[in-house]
């Protein structure tokens, strides 16, 4: 078995997550949480909000799943939101072109590729239908939009469709989000929510599925004005894949400082920098094995029709790299779009630091002149003048003016106009802010989390598998066991059990079974505690204990990765375990 499969294997038999809906034969890309898996998703978006909500004091907001069509024209998702297909002639089975060329050559981003290059690489390597093995020769390479549609209330005159990506939720909603920061950049507004793609060919689990968890934030800043700290993460290390090192020929990831790949402009935008910093760091607080880890740049090809600059973090699993975030510079494109297709004001007031005189060109049209010159035109030709004025003022600068009337040049002597320079006092301007997206799969991150958490290692001769989640992270904090349910043993865990959940923990009682195998059992699942109750806990009834060392009111604690125990008062045990789990106190130190 492989690392996937392995892992498949083990979250399902584990409850992280499973096939949704399999009574009924299941649907391609659709996965159901289990408890341990829903308890994991829990605590990785948790450690998110902390770092990329609360620390960076942003705002989350929480926008609907379903959206009305225009949105999506605005945003260029229903033209532009398109995977390369091919249909198999033989058996009808789609497929995901640039993959399937992707995985019969040594071809790496096949999605940068035009449609027809894909068409001929499949031609000229033969490549079969992986579902038949028939020939994908002549078959055409199409576009296939992954939007899900749907009906928003009877009837289809208000088609809608169900988000590829929370991030629309926040640029729709731009002027509200806008008065809510008091119009002040930079600010940033985040979203941990469902998205939706119509994936040709789901695959790997959790890594490419139809129904997913994003993590978004939106950054928006002034471009001239505003500069990320840059000076908090300039000593971060970035492993970084750029578009030039993928196009070498031995090319290779090189570590580099934010401070370097900014000074030598490897990475473009200070932002985008700023971001990769933050992210490392918190990659690995959340279990990612950083030498299975790397920042790459997107191929001119392969940047989304918003983005002028884009960097991926991918983590390495059985040796495929999988993206697990992208941070885009997604510039003004979607507030600029959203203004035009809305009409509504997606910019804010830029106050300036002290009020500045300008020249403004205008007209003031002699309507006695253009009444019987132009007739009904007359309006038309005094609009016009004023929208040449602020374009051209130079225009003005002869004795006639030439302006165009639906298609046709009309002119007007320039001392009909009313043309003059007014000098005006402004104190600002409005500007369409910038967009700086970091973009989290969550299912992705929960994915390699798992992935690099997956150990084996020998204990009483025994293959032992467990996973080496940081305890941060582990769906399951301590488990409690009795060493038997008897003699006021399953009692007394049980209430000790139920001090821990008051106080916040995530508890398993477990009574069943050899003590070894309860171990393993939360091994399996990550569990970095394990307490157990003995007799000497109860003060030794049985009477075997030695007297002298008898310690009344302890219980041995288990630490997982070393599977160590130490003897462990009650007393306080609650706060013992919560700094541990964060990272104030060691299993040595205890
Ligand atoms: N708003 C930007 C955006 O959506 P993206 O690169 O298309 O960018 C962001 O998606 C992240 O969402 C990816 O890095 C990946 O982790 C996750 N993602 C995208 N498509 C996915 C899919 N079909 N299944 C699981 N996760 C997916």
């Amino acid at each position: 078995m492989n690392e996937g499969e392995r892992l498949t294997e083990l979250a399902k038999r584990r409850g992280f997550y499973f096939p949704a809906a399999d009574a009924y034969g299941g649907a391609a890309g659709f996965w159901t949480y289990g408890p341990q898996g829903a308890a994991l998703k829990d605590n990785i978006e948790d450690a998110w909000r902390d770092r990329f909500v609360v620390q960076a004091g942003h705002q989350e907001i929480s926008a609907p799943d379903v959206m009305p069509e225009p949105v999506f024209e605005a945003s260029g998702h229903l033209d532009g939101f398109d995977d390369m297909i091919v249909e198999c002639g033989e058996c009808g089975a789609t497929h995901r072109a640039d993959h399937i060329v992707e995985d019969n050559t040594d071809i790496e981003e096949a999605e940068s590729l035009p449609n027809e290059e894909v068409m001929e690489i499949i031609a000229s390597n033969d490549i079969p239908c992986p579902s038949c093995q028939a020939s994908l020769a002549d078959e055409p390479v199409d576009n296939f939009n992954l939007m899900f549609e749907t009906n928003i209330g009877p009837g289809s005159s208000s088609p809608g469709y169900l988000r590829p990506e929370t991030a629309q939720g926040i640029f729709v909603e731009f002027p509200q989000l806008s008065e809510y920061a008091r119009n002040q950049l930079p600010f940033g507004v985040a979203q941990i929510g469902k998205a939706y793609r119509n994936e040709i060919s789901p695959r790997k689990s959790l890594v490419r599925v139809r129904e997913f968890t994003q993590a978004e934030l939106e950054h928006f800043v002034d471009p001239e004005e505003d500069e990320p700290p840059l000076s908090t993460v300039e000593d971060v290390t970035l492993p970084l894949y750029s578009g030039e090192r993928q196009q070498a020929d031995d090319g290779s990831v090189e570590q580099m400082t934010v401070g370097e790949a900014v000074e030598t402009g490897v990475v473009t935008s200070d932002w985008v920098a700023y971001y990769l910093g933050i992210a490392r760091d918190w990659y690995e607080r959340i279990g990612i094995d950083m030498d299975r880890f790397r920042f790459r740049q997107h191929l001119p090809g392969e940047l989304a029709h918003y983005a002028s600059d884009c960097w991926d973090a991918e983590a390495e699993i059985d040796g495929d790299w999988i993206e697990i975030t992208g941070f885009a510079y997604r510039g003004d494109y979607d507030l600029q779009k959203h203004a035009e297709y809305s009409g509504d004001d997606y910019t804010v007031f830029k106050q300036y630091d002290e009020p500045i005189t300008v020249e403004r060109p205008t007209v003031d049209p002699e309507m006695s002149y253009l009444g019987p010159e132009f007739g009904g035109d007359a309006q038309a030709v005094a609009d016009a003048l004023e929208q040449l004025a602020a374009d051209d003022p130079d225009a003005f600068d002869g004795e006639e003016v030439s302006v165009d009337l639906d298609g046709e040049s009309v002119t007007v002597p320039v001392d009909q106009t009313g043309f003059s320079v007014e000098e005006i006092t402004e104190n600002g301007e409005h500007i369409t802010p910038h967009v700086v997206e970091p973009s989290f799969g969550v299912g992705r991150l929960i994915y390699t989390v798992l992935a690099h958490a997956y150990t084996e290692d020998e204990v009483d001769n025994e293959t032992r598998t467990y996973l080496e989640l940081p305890p941060e992270q582990a769906p399951t904090t301590v488990g409690v066991f009795p060493l038997m349910d008897r003699d006021g043993l399953g009692e007394y865990a049980r209430q000790l059990a139920e001090g821990l959940r008051q106080a916040g923990h995530s508890v398993t009682y477990d009574d069943s079974g050899a003590i070894g195998r309860r171990y393993r059992r939360q091994d399996e699942i990550g569990t970095p505690y394990c307490l157990t109750v003995d007799y000497e806990s109860l003060g030794d009834p049985e009477g075997d204990a030695d007297p002298e060392n008898l310690q009344t009111d302890t219980v041995t604690i288990r630490e997982r990765d070393s599977t160590a125990q130490k003897r462990v008062s009650i007393d306080g045990l609650a706060e013992t375990v919560e700094r541990l789990v964060g990272g104030e106190l060691t299993f040595d130190d205890l």
